[in-house]
């Protein structure tokens, strides 16, 4: 494991960054990061958004004032990378008006070479681009920008050491991520993840629970574990620990707080990992188990190792074992070769656990995964129509929890405030969120919550 100030002077770097600044005519530099992505990509996001403070920069909200756009990338569906080219895009306006302004594309997207490809030749205005795996080197990277004044390309770097000791500016004063592993093994046969973030690597526990007591000594109340599949934590290292070990490391601070991880993976959901939420004191009663589809031929089909039987055996022991337990999944919706009768199996496993939220996608080709040369003879259309069954099912099972929630009372940790200084979200340790209306601004703090309203999807309540 190297420590920030290992990397070959990569601190001097920064220092040396800031003399640059200096000699800048501005004042101030602002610097403006949009992540898209998931929590990994988030948490990437704000290191980076540390490593650019560090450097002596602003970090600002407003893109339109910045001076230097960091577009933090995600590659998982078609649909968000096309989203992603059309923010790129839009830049060109703003770099028109100021021509100094710097531009780099960064995240999932730009390890794969035909999307570095295309910002190559198509989008002459980004002046640097770089993978997930030369974060190490971002401010190196931003500084020979400034100094070269050439576009910089930086990519598939097969660097898979986890550096420790980056500064890091988080979003939230209440929740923090804390990512416990890096990259995926499991191929699943859709998925572009361990082509763009590399083999799965965890790091040490030492450094996660260290980590973990400061964020809570600095009055953090909710620490999220992160990684593509938490539960394989552990699995590479030379200490002899797992993810549920650990789990019970971080149950062990004082004060109120709460853990919750994310994602786990169906076959590596262990006894010993339920027991261990069952029993703890601090990890939320609130599991994340993604299945993706219902059906055993599919399953298969995207390489998920385990069956629709032993995800609901896993799902049986965890509602036996852990009280008022709130689960949440993943599923896409037509793979290939997918049919009617196995989206149907789909739709019984969600009607047969009665998660209480789900989060569900089209099948989106992925170019470089074995599944993307599939034969895939279901339109989009037919997609369409079977998503949307899935969505009112879901919907049926959410509004019945939720109006099983009237009248009563939740611990909450409230997260922030709804803008106004008046609506706050407090969230359960179920992960359900509660729009308190009455009662106090608790921002930072947990309370006692009543729930007096359901509307919609949207939950009223109380401090009590
Ligand atoms: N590591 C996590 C999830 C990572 S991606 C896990 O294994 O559960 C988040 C979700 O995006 C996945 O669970 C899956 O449901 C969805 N997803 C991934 N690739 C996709 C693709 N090609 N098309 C549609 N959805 C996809
Ligand atoms: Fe993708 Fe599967 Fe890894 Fe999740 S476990 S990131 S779905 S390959
Ligand atoms: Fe997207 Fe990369 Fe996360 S592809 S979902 S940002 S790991």
């Amino acid at each position: 494991m190297l420590k920030a100030k290992d990397l070959q002077g990569d601190y001097n770097l920064i220092l040396d960054y800031a003399l640059v600044v200096k000699r800048f005519s501005k004042k101030c530099i602002y610097a403006f990061v949009k992540t898209y992505g998931c929590q990994q990509n988030v948490s990437d996001g704000e290191r980076m958004c540390g490593i650019l403070e560090r450097m002596g920069c602003i970090i600002t909200d407003c893109e339109e004032n910045a001076d230097i756009i960091i577009i933090n990338t995600c590659a998982i569906r078609e649909h968000a990378q096309n989203k992603i080219f059309g923010h790129i895009g839009s830049l060109k306006r703003l770099k028109k008006q100021n021509p100094n302004l710097v531009i780099a594309v960064c995240g999932c997207m730009t390890e794969q070479k035909n999307e570095i490809q295309k910002i190559k030749e198509s989008y002459p205005f980004v002046d640097l681009v770089f993978g997930t795996h030369s974060m190490n080197l971002f401010s190196k990277m931003l500084l020979d920008v400034f100094r070269e004044k050439k576009r910089i390309f930086v990519s598939g770097s097969k660097d898979e050491n986890i550096y420790e000791g980056f500064p890091v500016k988080r979003a939230s004063k209440v929740k923090a991520f804390v990512p416990v592993m890096y990259g995926c093994d499991n191929f699943c046969s859709y998925c572009i993840v361990p082509y763009v973030r590399g083999r799965e690597r965890s790091r040490k526990a030492e450094d996660i629970l260290d980590e973990t007591q400061k964020l809570l000594e600095n009055g953090y109340k909710e620490i999220v574990f992160l990684g593509q599949n938490v539960n394989s934590y552990g699995k590479k290292l030379d200490e002899d620990i797992d993810f549920a070990q650990l789990l019970r490391r971080a149950d062990n601070f004082g004060g109120e707080y709460r853990i919750r991880f994310m994602t786990s993976h169906p076959k590596d959901a262990t006894k010993e990992l339920i027991d261990t939420i069952a029993e703890s004191k601090h990890i939320c009663h609130n599991f994340h188990l993604p299945f993706q589809s219902g059906s055993d031929r599919i399953l298969k089909a995207m390489n998920r190792k385990y069956t629709r039987d032993s995800y609901l055996d896993i799902i049986d022991y965890a509602k036996k074992r852990i009280k008022n337990l709130s689960l949440s999944s993943d599923i896409i919706v037509g793979f290939p070769g997918e049919t009617y009768e196995e989206f149907q199996d789909t739709l019984s496993l969600v009607k047969q656990v009665r998660f209480t939220s789900l989060f569900t996608f089209i099948y989106s080709p992925r170019s470089g995964t074995p599944a993307a040369l599939l034969p895939d003879p279901v339109p989009k259309k037919e997609k369409t129509r079977w998503l949307m069954q899935l969505l009112k099912v879901q919907d049926e099972i959410s509004f019945e929890i939720h109006r099983n929630m009237l009248g009563k009372r939740f611990r909450v940790l409230v997260d922030h405030d709804l803008g106004d200084k008046s609506r706050f979200l407090g969230r359960t340790d179920g992960n359900l969120g509660i729009e308190i209306v009455e009662g106090g601004n608790f921002v930072g703090r947990f309370a006692d919550a009543e729930v007096m309203d359901v509307i919609g999807r949207t939950l009223k309540g109380k401090i009590v």
